[in-house]
């Protein structure tokens, strides 16, 4: 056992492979990433950023290389497994929140703990109280287009915490939002990392927000150029 969380081994990505639109977007990412750090990823638009979180997160699969999360190797893992995997130990923050409208903030945090089998008057319990905690008790009942975008993403992100998901990701997780809501939920993201000692990483622009976290990675054309 290592304190590791997150081991990238040579990972490669490539869409459309043997097609002439085929794009390498990884060539060869080795990273280490220990449980309780809080990591910002940087590089220029196309550089490989997002592929490599979705690959670290479930959503994707790498072309060649391994990806092991706490010593697991989930890089062969089948949609079965992999679906299963992402709900009891992952958290997606989007740029675009993702939510729901035809359900209440409250029903939109409650998906992950329903996917889980918890009872819903629990599910209920357990959303309301991470609502109240972002400072959206009076809001549980409104739908996300009743909301302003820092709210929107306020409820997102109590949704990629509610589980307590070992690792939390972050792609330009404040990327539509003013600086004073940025703000916010960077607070919200340091204190989860401080007081649970859950591991987040977060592709970013902004180099304010890469100051915020303990560790840059910068990326360049599919590799690590640097830290
Ligand atoms: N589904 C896809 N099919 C084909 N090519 C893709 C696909 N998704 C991404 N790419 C290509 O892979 C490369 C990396 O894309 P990626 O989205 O990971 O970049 P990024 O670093 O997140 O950029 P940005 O900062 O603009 O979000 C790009 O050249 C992109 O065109
Ligand atoms: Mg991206």
């Amino acid at each position: 056992m290592t304190d590791d969380i997150l081991i990238l081994e040579d990972l490669h990505k490539v869409y459309g492979e043997g097609t002439p639109n085929s794009v390498h977007a990884l060539r060869g990412i080795n990273l280490r990433i220990k449980k309780g750090e809080m990591v910002a990823i940087m590089g220029p638009s196309g550089c490989g950023k997002t592929t490599m979180l979705n690959i670290c997160g479930g959503l994707d699969t790498p072309t060649s290389g391994t990806v092991k999360i706490n010593d697991i190797d989930i890089s062969t893992y089948d949609d079965t497994k992999m679906t299963r995997f992402r709900r009891d130990n992952v958290g997606f923050v989007f740029q675009l929140f993702n939510l729901f409208d035809y359900m209440n903030a409250q029903e939109n945090v409650m998906i992950p703990l329903l996917a889980q089998g918890m009872r819903y008057s629990e599910a209920t319990r357990k959303a309301t109280m991470i609502l109240r905690e972002v400072g959206l008790g009076d809001r549980i009942y409104h739908s996300p287009s009743e909301l302003s975008s820092g709210q929107q993403q306020r409820v997102a992100v109590s949704r990629a915490l509610v589980t307590h998901p070992v690792i939390i990701l972050g792609d330009e997780p404040t990327g539509d939002l003013d600086s004073v809501t940025s703000e916010d939920i960077m607070e919200m993201f340091k204190r989860i990392n401080i007081d649970n000692k859950q591991t987040l990483i977060l592709v970013t622009h902004s180099k304010w927000i890469g100051d915020q976290c303990g560790r840059i990675i910068r990326l360049s054309d599919g590799r690590v150029v640097g830290e």
